[in-house]
């Protein structure tokens, strides 16, 4: 066994004496978002420095934790905070818990995000059903020798975002009457704000909205073979196209934004 195969043991051991057994769906809740785990039922919540071989997040707006139990009648294990390579992890490090969850035998993933939107049409306060991605944060997280065991090579990125649940969160944002935005979310590293030159580069390049987040972990649930369903909050408009951009206005967006954003998630769930 290799050294990530022992780690990942270690940690899942640790995970399932603290009563977390049958994880269907993995959830990563993003900047502002973690609220959602407040709803989960019967919920057991275990601290990221309890975890071994976990890193500890170092953002505000970040609680930290994960959050087991059910929610929309699913075992979810949620991540309340998650690791940025801007905060100078490793991609390895940045994306090990979705390696947790796939070797606790997720078969899904959600993952949320607060971005800047780019999109010529957007508003803050939109919610983007995020359809593909481009990873331009210069580096991958499976970069290195790959453990066949854990997932292949050269991993097929053609449907990162699975299209059957694309498919279904549609149709719960038309039946709840939500506005929900499509498009391709892009990755930079940060952690400054993009320029506007970057901004209009990567509207060129075909995205719709940008983040610090996301890419990495989306990479390697596919290694892993987790259907992926991804949503961006979209917090305010990419530099340049507003006056300035600050952390205190994503906090608000989202929060203004959040039963909308739950609904959707708890509402897709249901039919997941
Ligand atoms: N850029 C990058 N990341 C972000 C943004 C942004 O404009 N808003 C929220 N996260």
């Amino acid at each position: 066994m290799d050294l990530l195969q022992e780690k990942l043991k270690e940690t899942t051991t640790f995970i399932k004496s603290q009563g977390v057994d049958n994880v269907e769906f993995g959830l990563i809740l993003g900047s502002g978002l973690g609220e959602l785990a407040t709803e989960i039922q019967d919920a057991q919540i275990i601290t990221y420095d309890q975890i071994p071989h976990f890193p500890v997040s170092t953002v505000s707006g970040h609680a930290g934790q994960l959050v087991y139990g059910t929610l929309s009648g699913k075992k979810v294990l949620a991540m309340q905070g998650r690791f940025h390579y801007y905060e100078g992890h490793s991609m390895q490090t940045v994306t090990y818990p979705v390696r947790v969850m796939a070797a606790l035998k997720a078969h899904s993933l959600i993952v949320t995000n607060a971005a800047g939107g780019i999109n010529t049409s957007f508003e803050p306060g939109d919610l983007m059903l995020i359809n593909d991605h481009i990873n331009f944060m210069g580096n991958n997280p499976l970069f290195g020798p790959n453990d066949d065991e854990l997932g292949p090579r050269f991993p097929d990125m053609s449907e990162a975002y699975h299209l059957a649940y694309r498919q279904k969160v549609q149709a719960v944002a038309e039946k709840q009457g939500i506005a929900l935005r499509e498009g391709v979310y892009m990755g930079f590293s940060g952690p400054t704000y993009e320029t506007p030159a970057e901004v209009r580069f990567a509207r060129t390049a075909g995205a719709d909205a940008v983040g610090m987040s996301t890419v990495p972990e989306v990479i390697v649930a596919r290694h892993c073979g987790l259907n992926v369903l991804g949503v961006s909050c979209i917090t305010n408009l990419a530099a340049g196209m507003q006056k300035t951009l600050n952390h205190q206005e994503v906090v608000e967006t989202t929060e203004r934004v959040k039963v909308d954003f739950k609904t959707l998630i708890k509402e897709t769930l249901q039919t997941l």
